[in-house]
């Protein structure tokens, strides 16, 4: 069954027809060709497929795609501001080290994203709180904690 679903996707307004199987990860990189979202696990494991719906991080391999409908998306595609100006938690994670292969980069800036936005001066176990759902297989995670410590400083929220 085909089905079509409207909902805010970066900014924009878009619908995409759907089947009932298909997860939220396949609609975004195989509709939208947004491939900054990655698939790792596809089980709700490593958190590379973070996206945030209404805000909130969720597992995009794990989401239906029906349930998006009339919900607002943001993928790491639409962090980025106008002339490609990176969004503050990004900048923090090149200004310091925080991206190694890079492939779950995306889902932990996202995830960082979300946590700033609801703690804006977070400690460090509330760093790693906020990460937690993230797995680096790069085993970069002082990096990542100190980038995101230090966009809060910046006032990345
Ligand atoms: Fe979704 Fe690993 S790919 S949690
Ligand atoms: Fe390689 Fe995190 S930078 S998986």
């Amino acid at each position: 069954m085909k089905k079509e679903i409207r909902f805010r996707l970066n900014g924009y307004e878009v619908s995409a027809e759907v089947e009932a199987h298909r997860v939220l990860v396949e609609v975004l990189r195989e509709d939208f060709q947004l491939t900054g979202v990655k698939v790792g696990c596809g089980q709700g494991e490593c958190g590379a497929c973070t996206v945030l719906v209404d805000g909130i991080p969720v597992d995009s391999c794990l989401y239906p795609a029906f349930e998006i409908a009339d919900k607002t998306v943001t993928t790491i595609e639409g962090l980025v501001g106008e002339g490609n100006r990176l969004h503050p938690v990004q900048a923090a994670f090149v200004a310091h080290g925080a991206v190694q292969c890079g492939f779950c980069s995306p889902g932990m800036i996202l995830s960082a994203k979300a946590l700033l936005d609801e703690t804006p001066h977070p400690d460090e176990a509330e760093i790693r709180r906020g990460i937690s759902g993230n797995l680096c297989r790069c085993t970069g995670y002082l990096q990542i904690v100190d980038a995101i410590r230090r966009a809060a400083e910046e006032g990345a929220a």
